[in-house]
């Protein structure tokens, strides 16, 4: 059965390469989906990728995504220091999901050290850029192949 995993990036990642890109890195948003997809395909798993400045958008995407995906990857942005609303969606929808952050939150400012998401997710991985969200979609991979049935 072909894995299927939903990346979702949250409010202000469409401005990827022009947005603070000492911070975030000079790849578009559309540079780093192409690079999963090239993954996905060689791989022959299927990854959509969506973008969503709204919170209840990405509520929507998850509600949609136990339908059809075995997995999430989601940066939140800024949601995720302090949206209880999409952290009770990832509790809600039950599917293994990994919070990606491209900089190092850690090495930032405070109000950026907590994530109120990342306890109910499978994992985080901060501050390797762009590759974190392939990192992630290897793990998702790979734990699915260890455990079919999860
Ligand atoms: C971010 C970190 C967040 O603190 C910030 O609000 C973002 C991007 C990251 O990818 O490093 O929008 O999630």
């Amino acid at each position: 059965m072909t894995k299927r995993y939903l990346v979702i990036h949250g409010p202000n990642l469409n401005l990827l390469g022009a947005r603070e890109p000492d911070v975030y890195g000079r790849l578009t948003l559309g540079e780093i989906d192409s690079r999963l997809a090239a993954w996905a395909a060689d791989e022959g798993i299927e990854v959509r990728a969506v973008q969503h400045n709204a919170e209840g958008a990405i509520i929507d995407a998850l509600h949609e995504a136990r339908g059809w995906a075995d997995g999430v990857v989601m940066n939140p942005g800024a949601y995720t220091h302090y949206s209880y609303a999409i952290r009770d969606a990832v509790a809600a929808i039950g599917l293994p999901t990994i919070e990606v952050h491209l900089s190092n939150v850690h090495a930032r400012e405070e109000f950026r050290h907590r994530s109120v998401i990342a306890p109910v997710c499978r994992g985080q991985i901060v501050g390797l850029g762009w590759r974190g969200y392939l990192l992630a979609l290897q793990a998702l991979a790979a734990d699915a192949e260890e455990d079919p049935g999860a």
